[in-house]
């Protein structure tokens, strides 16, 4: 099968596509031909091998699965003799630890979920981390209910585009904050307001919330924490910073400093599972959300997709079809 693969850490470059033997489903797994796989940030991070902490889990020389990419959607080709949920023909989406910028990948059968119908493949591959991430965040972590005031930065991101409508979903006021550009597209997402951070810095304004989603970290924890209700919940979600241990500092000083205030800092890790993803899929059924598309690639252009996320400027996700 086609794939694209990479024998060593490091930038874009590192990535080549060519032919590698099909990988063999376990008895638990399920074989998917990918239609569509999207990345994200810690896709780039897995494949340079920064933080390096991050090769503890990936491999300490080389990652340890030489083909990159996490979330993805396709169709079944095949199953192992354990796995009756799912059968050959039908589509599915979720995640792969073994890679999914190829043409088939091997998962086991709990990590995918039927793709709703009336979702295409494009659509269902961009949901599985950055909503499951928005989904996680507000309502298991910050609690978000309705009556609430929630402010997200990066509202036009990946995670963002997610969080604005799943925050909306969960009964909250919302505050997306974005870019000019952006503007009419966080409008129209759900966010009951909009604060373009070209021309108003939120933190220097009037306006408290009960709960900010801070996907950017643009301003320093001091700042953001004066938007903040006395008791409000802020989760710091940049998942950028030193190349030793990425953003582990922040999060471990935000713990300290929560033992000092009144205020909830919460940093936090998102967890692939099952039941969350069929919750997304309920998600995307009720049109509750809908995906923000920014850019299709194909397979030979996977290295410019990634090129692209880093730079830190998507509207919603990027997708490669295979
Ligand atoms: N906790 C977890 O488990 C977890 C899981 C996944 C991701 N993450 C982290 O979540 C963060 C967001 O990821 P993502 O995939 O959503 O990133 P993304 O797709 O690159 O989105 C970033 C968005 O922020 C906008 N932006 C840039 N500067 C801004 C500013 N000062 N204020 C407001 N918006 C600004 C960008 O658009 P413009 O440049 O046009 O404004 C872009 O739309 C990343 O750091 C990632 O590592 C954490």
């Amino acid at each position: 099968m086609r794939a694209v693969v990479q024998q060593r850490y490091g930038p874009p470059s590192v990535l080549r596509t060519t032919e590698v033997d099909l990988p063999l489903p376990g008895p638990g797994d399920v074989l998917v031909k990918v239609g569509a796989a999207s990345v994200h940030l810690g896709d780039y991070f897995v494949m340079t091998g920064k933080p390096y902490v991050l090769r503890l889990v990936f491999g300490l020389r080389r990652p340890r699965h030489g083909i990159p990419g996490r979330d993805f959607a396709g169709v079944v080709a095949a199953v192992g003799k354990h796995v009756t949920a799912v059968r050959p023909g039908d589509e599915v989406f979720g995640w792969s630890t073994a890679g999914t910028l190829a043409e088939y990948a091997c998962v086991p059968a709990d990590h995918v979920a039927p793709v709703p119908v009336g979702t295409s493949l494009v659509e269902a591959a961009a949901v599985p981390t950055s909503a499951l991430t928005a989904l996680q965040a507000m309502r298991d972590v910050a609690k978000v209910g309705p009556g609430q005031t929630v402010l997200i930065t990066g509202a036009s991101g990946g995670v963002g585009s997610f969080a604005v409508q799943i925050a909306k979903a969960l009964g909250a006021e919302v505050t997306g904050v974005c870019s000019s550009r952006n503007v009419d597209l966080v409008r129209s997402l759900g966010a009951d307001h909009v604060v373009d951070y070209t021309r108003t810095d939120f933190t220097r304004a009037e306006s408290r919330y009960d709960v900010i989603l801070d996907n950017v970290e643009a301003q320093p924890l001091a700042a953001v924490r004066r938007a903040l209700t006395p008791a409000g919940t802020l989760i710091p979600n940049s998942g950028r910073g030193g190349r030793w241990l990425g953003p582990l500092a922040r999060i471990v000083r935000a713990r300290v400093l929560s033992g000092f205030t009144r205020q909830h800092l919460k940093p936090f890790a998102s967890v692939e599972k099952p039941r969350d993803l069929l919750t997304l899929a309920d998600l995307l059924t009720t049109g509750q959300v809908t995906p923000v598309i920014d850019r299709i690639c194909p397979l030979d252009e996977a290295a410019d997709a990634l090129r692209y996320v880093e730079a830190g400027h998507t509207r919603g996700k990027v997708v490669v079809t295979i």
